[in-house]
């Protein structure tokens, strides 16, 4: 898709070659229009692109990355964002000031509007307004809910954590699915992509009631949410059905929802989404199985956040809001020693601060300078960086998106922090949405590795390395005793020579 994107203002760093240069723009406020002639062309150039370089190899697969967590394999194509470790996220290429700058806004707002983060992604345009528009009308049009899933929200108990409420009522929405119906009528191949861009949009759509449905319930004595606003974009709506009404925040919802929404395509809730959907499972039930993998601790933002806010709580506790920057050090020293680590710092794959986390200080300068924990926070931001580098072991000592958004939303008045993931969830169905679209447009087969054991991996590493023989007369506990510079791979050592009947026999074991 990178030849869609509008290549006069793309960034040169991101400027691909594509295969065949196409330049397509197409000004119509028919996202599915829009899509319907991309989508041949886009077709064609993947079916060339295999043609050609299919057999190509892109990386190498170690032991390592297999029990590893897959990292670093190149084993999935995700055409809506790349992350760069140095850079931070980029959308269809666009960094996040360049959407922040290029992306339509709201009338009065300052902050870039997730439809159009939303055309973006999907088509790789940046959207007009009109287009921008379109999108927010489709979606306020789309909103209403079946009453089954309603009488499900106000059944839940309170105790059931809200991501368990979303990711059910996200499930039972299925009844509404068009490519379900469409798949058991038989429809070909060739339009799946049709009834999944249908659910994509009916599903963002149907998020905002159901998340602020669950909120009220919980934290709102079951108030009613306000009917939708037809004429109002998707953030304002969200955010005056969960009962603010303060267009800062409303202004502040634009942005979180627009910079939570993709992280490109191995993410546990991308991946989950996209796995899910492979097995051609409806929109709704792949999105609930990436709503899953968000409410992980080690994915979605709520233990994260909860532990950052816990943490600045406790900072404030202990030493104070204004505690000067050689106190923080102490502090931050302390609790590294005391085995904890510094939440909202760090980052699997970035290596820089996370622009997301740079996006919000920016917000956070500009509306709440003189907020005592935004000031916190900021010196955090001092005094961290050189304490995590001191450790010589922390890859990333700069903050990442954790580090603040908490911060904000509890400045307008959110302070239920177990909420917080359903925000980011409402933001993740943009990215994974637009993605399972592509997924089914371009035809990708259900998606199916080769899992391996442990003795089959053993056997496997065998027969790739020259085999050799070690000759002893020792069992092999005596031969470390022996030998203790010896250093024989772990795979081998793992793998018992044959027991010497007694110490002083010779045998041959052949590896
Ligand atoms: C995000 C995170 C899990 C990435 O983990 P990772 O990829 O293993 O990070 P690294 O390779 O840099 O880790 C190397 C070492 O530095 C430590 N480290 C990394 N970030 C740290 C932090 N913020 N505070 C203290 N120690 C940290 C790791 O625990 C690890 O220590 P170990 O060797 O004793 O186990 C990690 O940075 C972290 O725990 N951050 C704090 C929690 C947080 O903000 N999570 C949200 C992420 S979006």
């Amino acid at each position: 898709m990178a030849l869609f994107r509008a290549l006069v203002s793309a960034p040169a760093k991101q400027r691909l070659n594509p295969i065949v240069s196409v330049f397509v723009r197409n000004e119509s406020t028919n996202l599915k229009d829009v899509l319907a002639k991309k989508i041949p062309i886009e077709q064609d150039n993947v079916k060339n692109f295999r043609k050609e370089f299919g057999s190509t190899k892109i990386g190498e697969v170690t032991v390592e990355m297999a029990y590893g967590g897959m990292r670093g394999i190149k084993g999935l194509v995700c055409e809506t964002s790349v992350l760069d470790p140095d850079e931070g996220i980029r959308f269809r290429g666009y960094s996040i000031p360049e959407c922040q700058k290029l992306l339509p806004r709201a009338p009065g707002g300052n902050e870039p509007l997730p439809e159009g983060l939303f055309w973006l992604l999907v088509t790789g345009d940046i959207p007009t307004e009109a287009q921008v528009k379109s999108i927010s009308k489709e979606w306020a049009n789309r909103a209403d809910l079946p009453a089954h899933v309603v009488t499900m929200l106000n059944n839940f108990p309170s105790n059931l954590h809200p991501m368990s409420q979303f990711s059910a009522a996200v499930t039972a929405l299925n009844s509404e699915s068009k490519f379900a119906r469409a798949y058991a009528e038989g429809v070909h191949k060739t339009k799946y992509w049709e009834t999944v861009y249908e659910d994509a949009m009916d599903l963002i759509a149907k998020l905002p009631p159901v998340a602020a449905t669950i909120y009220r319930n919980l934290y709102r004595n079951g108030s009613p949410i306000p009917p939708i606003k037809k004429d109002k974009d998707w953030s304002w709506n969200f955010t005056t059905m969960l009962g603010y009404n303060d267009e800062k925040f409303i202004d502040l919802m634009r942005l979180y929802l627009t910079i939570h929404s993709d992280h490109e395509g191995g993410n546990v809730s991308a991946h989950a989404t996209h796995l899910v959907g492979s097995a051609l499972s409806d929109p709704y039930l792949s999105f609930s199985a990436g709503l899953n993998g968000l409410a992980g601790p080690l994915h979605g933002l709520a233990n994260q956040e909860v532990l950052v806010l816990v943490f600045l709580t406790k900072v404030a506790k202990e030493i104070g809001l204004n505690a000067s920057e050689e106190q923080l050090k102490e502090f931050i020293w302390k609790e590294l020693k005391s085995g904890r680590v510094v939440p909202g710092y760090g980052h699997a794959v970035l290596r820089k601060t996370d622009p997301r986390y740079t996006c919000q200080r920016e917000f956070a300068l500009k509306h709440l300078p003189d907020d005592p924990m935004f000031k916190l926070v900021s010196t955090i931001y001092k005094v961290v960086p050189p304490v995590l580098l001191e450790t010589g072991k922390v890859k990333n000592p700069w903050p990442n998106v954790d580090a603040h958004s908490g911060v904000l939303l509890q400045y307008y008045g959110m302070k239920e922090m177990n909420y917080y993931t359903v925000l980011f969830g409402v933001s993740r169905a943009l990215g994974v949405m637009a993605g399972l679209i592509w997924d089914r447009a371009l035809g990708l087969p259900i998606e199916r590795p080769k899992s391996m054991s442990t003795e089959g991996l053993i056997k496997l590493v065998k027969k790739k390395r020259p085999a050799f023989t070690i000759s002893t007369k020792y069992p092999q506990s005596i031969l470390y005793q022996r030998f203790p510079d010896l250093h024989l791979p772990s795979w081998l050592t793992s793998t018992p020579l044959p027991d010497t009947k007694k110490n002083n026999i010779w045998h041959t074991a052949s590896l």
